[in-house]
């Protein structure tokens, strides 16, 4: 698919999405000094920057602009030569390695090509006869979209005046029809956190029914990721699949690795359908194998996107918009003009960005970069509002 074609085909799945979901709760109070989601649909429409042939600052996609680590680097080059062979070898080194970190044995964890291959397969091998996913709104929507490219309908629930998830709400929204639920913390695009004893208190209540996929893509970057994570559930027996990605707090987005961690039912159901291990490369998993030993490089990262992300902040609020106190690599802010007009005058200048349209209302959403990327944005964007 090319890149037009797929960003027609995802306004085309949002706007359909619009027409089948059915009216949920709604938002009334006002946080953080700026107006709350507000309506039954909120996530609209999302923005991509025009293509422009002379972006400066590349601040779009959440990826991370020190990455990858020079020990990934090296690790990739080197395992160059090994490409003559399958991954066997280095993704049995990797699943007893991840195992180990997340507490689990390794036939609870399962390799993918980043984790959009997994959001993607897990909706493939729950949805296919169709049904509803339960999830946030606005928040990540590459499980739902699959999900409803085959069929299934989207239980869309708006988040709470705080921007966390309402988990009472989405333990409401469960039916017989529910195939999944999905949670994404912390959440794209708002960047917010919903804290974790909540989350386990709903995994408890529901996971019994329906299974329960907490996308933890942005978790790495908190300091406090240990204590925010929901993997503790999987050991304990819950129907949770939890995702994770090495594209954000390891820098390796195009070098495509991801994992999830779940019952080992779940693993062999996805596997008795696809053989994830045939999308990875040998280079990106030895690449992975350097990168997750490399804890210099993954703090070094976790600290300047905090030390850009409150410039970035700071320097929204100074230009008289409130932006989302934010627990990732983004932010998100209102603006006041169309997103699209507000993504070509950025490009215009040399700065990609994304925008939303969310309950009517136009959002920015910016990536953190370096020191000198968010500089950029800062004057580019005082010049553009
Ligand atoms: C919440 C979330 N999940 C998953 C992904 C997909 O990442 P990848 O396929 O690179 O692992 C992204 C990408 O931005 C994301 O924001």
């Amino acid at each position: 698919m090319t890149n037009l074609t797929r960003r027609n085909w995802l306004r085309t799945s949002a706007f359909a999405a619009g027409s089948l979901v059915t009216g949920l709760s709604v938002l009334d109070k006002p946080a953080f000094g700026m107006t709350p989601f507000k309506g039954s649909y909120a996530l609209r429409e999302d923005f991509y920057s025009p293509v422009a042939n002379e972006i400066k600052a590349r601040l779009s996609a959440n990826e991370n602009p020190w990455g990858p680590s020079k020990k990934a680097v090296a690790a990739i080059a080197e395992s160059a030569a090994k490409g003559n062979r399958y991954v066997y070898n280095s993704s049995r080194e990797m699943e007893e390695l991840l195992a180990k970190k997340e507490g689990v044995t390794p036939d609870h964890i399962l390799l993918s090509a980043g984790s959009t291959d997994i959001l993607e397969k897990i909706a493939f091998a729950l949805c296919m006869k169709g049904g509803n996913v339960v999830s946030a709104d606005p928040s990540y929507l590459s499980l739902v979209r699959t999900a409803q490219s085959i069929g299934a309908t989207w239980k869309n629930i708006p988040l709470t005046s705080d921007y966390a998830h309402d988990m009472d709400a989405m333990a409401n929204a469960i039916d017989g029809d529910t195939k999944i639920v999905y949670i994404c913390n912390p959440n794209n695009p708002t960047g917010t956190l919903t804290p974790v004893d909540k989350i386990k208190r709903f995994c408890k209540q529901v996971s019994g029914k329906v299974p329960v996929f907490i996308d933890e893509a942005y978790l790495e970057l908190l300091d406090e990721a240990d204590s925010q994570t929901a993997v503790g559930l999987i050991s304990d027996g819950h129907d949770v699949i939890v995702c994770r990605t090495f594209s954000k707090i390891h820098g390796m987005a195009g070098l495509r690795v991801g994992y999830m961690v779940a019952n080992p039912e779940r693993i062999k159901a996805i596997k008795k359908l696809v053989r994830t291990e045939m999308g990875l490369c040998v280079t990106s998993l030895q690449g992975a194998l350097a990168s997750l030993a490399d804890t210099e490089f993954q703090k070094f990262t976790r600290e300047n996107n905090k030390i850009n992300r409150e410039f970035t902040f700071k320097a929204l609020q100074k230009a008289g918009v409130s932006p989302i106190p934010s627990h990732t690599n983004f932010i998100l802010f209102p603006i006041q003009m169309k997103p699209k007009e507000f993504l070509d005058k950025m490009a215009e200048k040399g700065v990609s960005v994304r925008g939303f349209e969310i309950a009517g209302k136009s959002y920015g959403r910016v990536s953190i970069g370096t020191m000198d990327e968010m500089k950029l944005f800062v004057s580019t964007f005082n010049a553009v509002i």
